[in-house]
Parts: C-alpha cells; sequence; structure tokens
C-alpha cells in the first residue's frame, strides 16, 4: 500500500495537461516590435526587422517568430461589420501582404490584441469581441497572439474571473481551426501559473521589463512573485529572475512556458556581461526568447551573444527547465546556482554573480548540483563552458569564475564512474 501511494505521488507531475493545439514543445523563439519601437511601427519597420532576421541567419537558429506588437489598427473598429481594422497608412500593402510575404521568407507571424476594452494604447481589443476577431486573424494566416492585460474592465482580482476572459479566446482561436501559439500577456496576475496550461501555450509572470540589471524601481514595486500588490512595469532582469526561479516547476514540454518577457539585448542599457545573463537565463529557465531590439543595426557582439548555439541547444532542449539549487549571499550581493536535467541525460549548471565583484573560484559541489539524483555525485563528467567553449572534466564539483553581473553555464556530460577514486579531477578519464 505504502509503495503504491509513492508511486502514484512520483508520476504525478507528468500528467499535467496541455492545451491541445500541438504547439510549444520547447518555449519560442523570434522577435518583437514592442521593447525597441513601440508604438512606432509600420509595414516597413516590420519587413525591414524580418528581412534583417534572415540576413543574420537568426531564422536559420531558430529565431522562428516575427511578432507585431501594439499599435497596428484603426482606433475604431468598423462600424459595420465590428471588425478591428489594420492602420491604412502603417500598412499601405495591407496586412495580408505583409503577413505572407513573412511568411515567403520562412517565419511564422505572431499578432497582438488585449484581454480588455482597448489595447494598452488604447486600439479596440478583443474582449467580448472573441470569435470575431480570431476569426479575422485566423483569415489573415496569423502563427502566434499575444494576449494583453490592459483595460480588462474589472474582470480579474480571483484566478477563476481571469482564467474566463483569457479562456474566451483560447475557444475562439481553436474554433478557426488554425494552430495559433497562444501567449497569455497577463503580467503574472491572480497565479496565472496555476491555472494557464489548459487554455494556453505561454504566460507572462511578471510586469514589463526593463532595460537594466537589477536598479529598484517603484513602478515595479514585487519583489517576489506572490506579491499581491501591482505587477507594475519597469521589472530589472533579476527581479524577474527571482520571480521566475521558483514558477518554472509550473512549466514544461507537456504544460507550457513561463514568459519572461522580450529581450532587451542590443537596446544599451546593459553591460556585455549583463546581457550574458540575461540571455543565459532566459534560456536555462525556458522562457520565450523574442529578441526586442532593432536587428539592423545590432553590433557583432551582441548578434554573437544571442546566436550562442550550444545556449540555443539548451533552452530547445525537449525538456524542463533548471531548477534554483540556492542563492547565497556573495559580495555586495548575491551567488544563484541552477542546475537541470536535460533529454539525452545531460547536465546544464548555471551560476550567476548578482555582485559587483568577481566571483574567484568558487567550489559548486555536485552534491548541491545533484540533489535530487544522489547517483550522478558519483561520476566524473565532461563538461562544456557555454560561452568560453572551454571543455575539460569534473569530479565532485565545478569551479566557477564568473565577472560582476555575469553567468557562467555548463552542459554536463556524464563520463565515468567514480566510485572509489577521486583522482580523476582535471584529467582526462578516457
Ligand atoms: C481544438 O481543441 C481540440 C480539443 O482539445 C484539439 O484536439 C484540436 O487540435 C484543437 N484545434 C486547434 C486548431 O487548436
Ligand atoms: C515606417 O516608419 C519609418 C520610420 O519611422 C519610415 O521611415 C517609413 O517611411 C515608414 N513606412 C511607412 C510605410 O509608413
Amino acid at each position: 500500500m505504502l509503495s503504491f501511494t509513492l508511486l502514484v505521488l512520483a508520476i504525478a507531475p507528468a500528467v499535467i495537461r496541455a492545451l491541445d493545439n500541438g504547439l510549444g514543445q520547447t518555449p519560442p523563439m523570434g522577435w518583437n516590435s514592442w521593447n525597441h519601437y513601440t508604438c512606432d511601427i509600420n509595414e516597413t519597420v516590420i519587413l525591414s526587422n524580418a528581412k534583417a532576421m534572415e540576413e543574420a541567419g537568426l531564422l536559420e537558429l531558430g529565431y522562428n517568430y516575427i511578432v507585431m506588437d501594439d499599435c497596428w489598427s484603426k482606433r475604431e473598429r468598423d462600424p459595420e461589420t465590428g471588425e478591428i481594422v489594420p492602420d491604412p497608412e502603417k500598412f499601405p500593402h495591407g496586412i495580408e501582404s505583409m503577413i505572407e510575404e513573412i511568411h515567403n521568407m520562412g517565419f511564422k507571424f505572431g499578432m497582438y490584441s488585449s484581454a480588455g476594452k482597448y489595447t494598452c494604447a488604447g486600439y479596440p481589443g478583443s474582449l467580448d469581441h472573441e470569435e470575431i476577431d480570431a476569426k479575422k486573424f485566423a483569415d489573415w494566416k496569423i502563427d502566434y497572439l499575444k494576449y494583453d492585460n490592459c483595460f480588462n474592465q474589472g474582470r480579474s482580482g480571483t484566478p477563476l474571473i481571469s482564467y474566463k476572459r483569457y479562456e474566451a479566446m483560447s475557444e475562439a482561436l481553436n474554433k478557426t481551426g488554425r494552430p495559433i501559439f497562444y501567449a497569455l500577456c497577463q503580467w503574472g496576475e491572480d497565479q496565472v501559473w496555476n491555472w494557464a496550461s489548459t487554455v494556453a501555450n505561454s504566460w507572462r509572470i511578471t510586469g514589463d521589463i526593463y532595460d537594466s540589471f537589477n536598479r529598484y524601481d517603484i513602478r515595479c514595486p514585487c519583489e517576489t512573485y506572490d506579491c499581491p500588490s501591482l505587477q507594475g512595469y519597469h521589472c530589472s532582469i533579476m527581479n524577474i529572475v527571482n520571480k521566475a526561479a521558483p514558477l518554472v516547476q509550473k512549466t514544461g514540454p507537456n504544460s507550457g512556458w513561463s514568459d519572461m518577457d522580450m529581450l532587451e539585448i542590443g537596446n544599451g542599457g546593459m553591460t556585455y556581461d549583463e546581457y550574458i545573463t540575461h540571455f543565459t537565463m532566459w534560456a536555462v529557465l525556458k522562457s520565450p526568447i523574442f529578441l526586442g531590439n532593432d536587428v539592423s543595426n545590432m553590433t557583432p557582439d551582441h548578434l554573437e551573444l544571442v546566436s550562442n548555439p550550444d545556449v540555443i541547444a539548451v533552452h530547445q532542449d525537449v525538456s524542463a527547465p533548471a531548477n534554483r539549487m540556492w542563492k547565497k549571499p556573495f559580495g555586495d550581493g548575491y551567488v544563484h546556482l541552477f542546475s537541470g536535467s536535460l533529454s539525452n541525460g545531460d547536465w546544464v549548471v548555471a551560476v550567476i554573480n548578482e555582485a559587483n565583484v568577481p566571483l574567484v573560484e568558487m567550489s559548486i559541489l555536485f552534491s548541491d548540483i545533484f540533489i535530487d539524483n544522489r547517483d550522478n555525485t558519483k561520476f566524473v563528467w565532461n563538461i562544456k563552458d557555454l560561452w568560453t567553449k572551454e571543455t575539460t572534466t569534473a569530479a565532485r564539483h565545478l569551479t566557477a569564475d564568473v565577472a560582476p553581473h555575469g553567468t557562467q553555464v555548463w552542459r554536463l556530460q556524464k563520463a565515468t564512474h567514480n566510485s572509489y577514486n577521486y583522482y580523476w579531477v582535471g584529467h582526462n578519464p578516457n
């Protein structure tokens, strides 16, 4: 009887039910117009960034969604049909022709609306117009919908009320018959992580990102995910990492993904090492990764950063995100350890140095990395630093050297058993 109970407990997490639209086995990648252009968009801006993504090799690396954010429509619905109307000045060739061009380049296309009376910038929202809007979006052949939370008419405040508002669009999208990745932008209100997986493919868990490493800002008032206050905006990347860390247990290939918001790499507010932390943690925690900069005007080092195939391979591995094993005071900040298993038996380990001083030769114990898989501590592992590309072997511990505000990340591959001999440290066991 006891063992039967244990068995049931052990398999419970595997039966999480996801939205059944065939999408989102791994978190999506692409580009979104908001962080750089905000409302200043038109067909030239969208198409030139798609072109730049293709020419930079980013499409080939997996960045295959081009998402157009807020401000694409006229201020009023068509009085005759009730439909949302694309702004003809911003899209002189029509929105369908732009989407077709994007498809012809090999991308999928993402659209934006809000589960409110208006979008955040005051354009018509889809609340109580879900079916007519979903049908129009499907006619235009969209592949992704970012669905915001502005002007929701007070229809929030309990999980069930929010759930119903987002479920309405989920059902409307399903009715169109077109598979459309459904991305909630509900800012983490009403414990979205507890209810989104049956209606959506991803869900935002925080207020809007800001291009800063860890600057305090009262407009992002919460320091933790369970704060009952408003979610706000101007959230630094470490604010978002701290909120995401406990919530990724609700995500995975069979449920959906915590969205930590679009990237700021290339927008100029952070150092290179801070952008390394930004990119690494969005990958390791399996957030959707949408570039949010002007791709046609990107420095070579930022382009190289977002093109790291080893980090992208971790992000696109069909597995759950890494977990934070500890967070300890270090220098004038903290050091964080994340570890997670990958689908082929490899592991990924990341160490963030949140302090303003370098972290030098810190031992990261296997007994901390493999808390849930003790047997792994008995092996020698081949390790690869995914930024420096250095490879070596390790037993019992890794050695971390991390620049201020930087992140070191390794992929570990099991080499040989180490039950009676620790002399392999630093040597090739083969
Ligand atoms: C609609 O929902 C049904 C039932 O969950 C599912 O089998 C089907 O694939 C969905 N269709 C689309 C287009 O999402
Ligand atoms: C789109 O905006 C850009 C930059 O503001 C401008 O140069 C371009 O002419 C605009 N294109 C259209 C079609 O309005």
